[in-house]
């Protein structure tokens, strides 16, 4: 699947043949229904119990009901004509405690979706881990403790014993770094700890979790494997339009430690088996390195058929005095992180397509070899509905821009083989509630009546051409 297949075909941007377009959720961002059937307790169902930890008191109790109203929300893909769709299998649904006893009334329900896809003819891509630890793993030291990394790996062979024979595409841990750095480092997001040094011991242990459930499932027959990271470039302001744009040295230097720090922290290890030499002064001052023992780094860096990209926007820094807040982040004390240099999606999140294209090109270029996946990208916007429509021109100008951004990667040689828009629901979104819709289809949660948006139709049309208008 090279640039030489992909014709500009009249009018259409044509993608390489066999492109997969899909959609992703995460469940406890839709499912609700968290007392059903047996499902244990999660870290963000404590968390949300937390005066003030989410905006508006929100919670994922009902979410979208999609534990219910999966067959629907199938339905919909199907009216799409989504190719595969991305959903997390929740590990309390499977077991309540996190290791040990397996609730079959729980596997069941992912049974039940899996079958409703497939006949459908969507090809389920399967999420092992997307924020939602067990309670009682937390309460054992959750992903601080290097035991958790073991127990992942055992619940994902429970989750593929039952689904391997449908289910070819497994993705390991979902975003490492936010759980880890958010998580524990900040707060922001479950379990809500604020140690810095637990933030670096928890995304080591997710990576070996990533390893261990990636040498499991292939030992036992799954086809695909993929690592799923939050990818942003970091750039100046300055490179924001030009990307050659010549940097200080200070620059320079401030835009690789914090690429270590948000990037190579993960890709280097999954995919080079080191850490970067300039981030392991910075575990050390933090963390020490007691934490990260002989056999490790072996042990994650597995071979991956795919590496999953969640693209939002970039990462701009530049060398300056810190914002106070940065001082949080061990090793940026002296770096300033830049907000306002694009117009912003309701997140407040910059809009730089381009990052998408320069990121696909970058791991083109250091990690040759490894298939490449959008598995996540979209804008959360204010939508309102007026007369049973949600007219969101601007989040159909997000998707244009950023798919034709993944179109030029391509073109460039980046070995890109899908793309998934997120989300394909309005949905929980962690810290914010329900207060932030990402979705390409509206939820109204008094009713639970959902709406294709007009991106979401879209979105049927570029998949239907496999490809988009120029
Ligand atoms: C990344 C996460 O994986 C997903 O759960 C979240 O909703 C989106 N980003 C948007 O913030």
């Amino acid at each position: 699947m090279t640039a030489t297949t992909m014709a500009a075909r009249g009018k259409t941007l044509v993608f390489p043949e066999g492109f997969v377009w899909g959609a992703a959720t995460a469940a406890y961002q839709v499912e609700g229904a968290v007392d059903a059937d047996g499902r244990g307790p999660s870290i963000w169902d404590v968390f949300g119990r937390r005066q003030g930890a989410i905006l508006q008191g929100h919670t994922g109790e009902i979410a979208c009901d999609h534990y219910n109203r999966y067959a629907e929300d199938v339905g919909l893909m199907d009216r799409l004509d989504l190719m595969a769709y991305r959903f997390s299998v929740s590990w309390p649904r499977v077991m309540p405690a996190g290791a040990g006893a397996v609730n079959a009334a729980g596997l069941g329900f992912y049974d039940r979706l899996v079958d409703r896809l497939l006949a459908a003819g969507i090809t389920p891509y399967v999420t092992l881990y997307h924020w939602d630890l067990p309670q009682a793993l937390e309460d054992a030291g959750g992903w601080a403790s290097r035991d958790t990394a073991y127990r992942l790996a055992d619940y994902a062979r429970v989750v593929y014993e039952r689904l391997g024979d449908r289910v070819g595409t497994w993705m390991t841990v979902n975003e490492p770094w936010v759980s880890a750095f958010i998580g524990y480092g900040i707060g922001a997001h479950a379990p809500g700890r604020t140690s810095m040094a637990d933030a670096f011991r928890a995304a080591h242990h997710l990576l070996l979790a990533h390893g261990l459930t990636a040498q499991a499932l292939r030992a036992d027959g799954a086809a695909t494997i993929a690592l799923m990271l939050n990818l942003a470039p970091v750039m100046t302001p300055g490179q924001v339009n030009d990307p050659a744009a010549e940097l200080s040295p200070e620059d320079a230097e401030a835009v690789e430690r914090v690429d270590a720090l948000l990037n190579r922290q993960f890709l280097d290890p999954a995919l080079r088996g080191e850490y970067p030499a300039r981030l392991l002064p910075m575990i050390e001052r933090t963390a020490g390195l007691g934490h990260i023992r002989d056999g490790d780094l072996t042990t994650i860096k597995q071979p991956v058929d795919l590496l999953g990209i969640n693209y939002y926007t970039p990462c701009v820094v530049r060398y300056g005095p810190g914002e106070p807040a940065n001082a949080a982040y061990p090793g940026t004390e002296d770096i300033e992180f830049c907000g306002a240099y694009a117009p912003t999606t309701a997140m407040g999140w910059p809009i730089v397509p381009t990052g998408l294209s320069r990121m696909l090109e970058r791991l083109t270029r250091d990690h040759p070899g490894v298939g490449l996946l959008v598995t996540e990208n979209g804008a959360a916007f204010d939508d309102v509905v007026t007369e049973g429509r949600v007219r969101d021109a601007d989040r159909v100008a997000y998707l244009d821009a950023h798919l034709r951004a993944a179109y030029d990667a391509i073109q460039a040689g980046a070995d890109l083989r899908g793309y998934l828009v997120w989300s394909l629901l309005d949905n929980f979104e962690w810290a914010e509630g329900y207060t932030k819709r990402f979705g390409i289809v509206h939820v109204d949660y008094a009713t639970q009546r959902r709406l294709l948006k007009d991106s979401a139709l879209w979105y049927r049309d570029v998949i239907r051409r496999n490809g988009l208008h120029n």
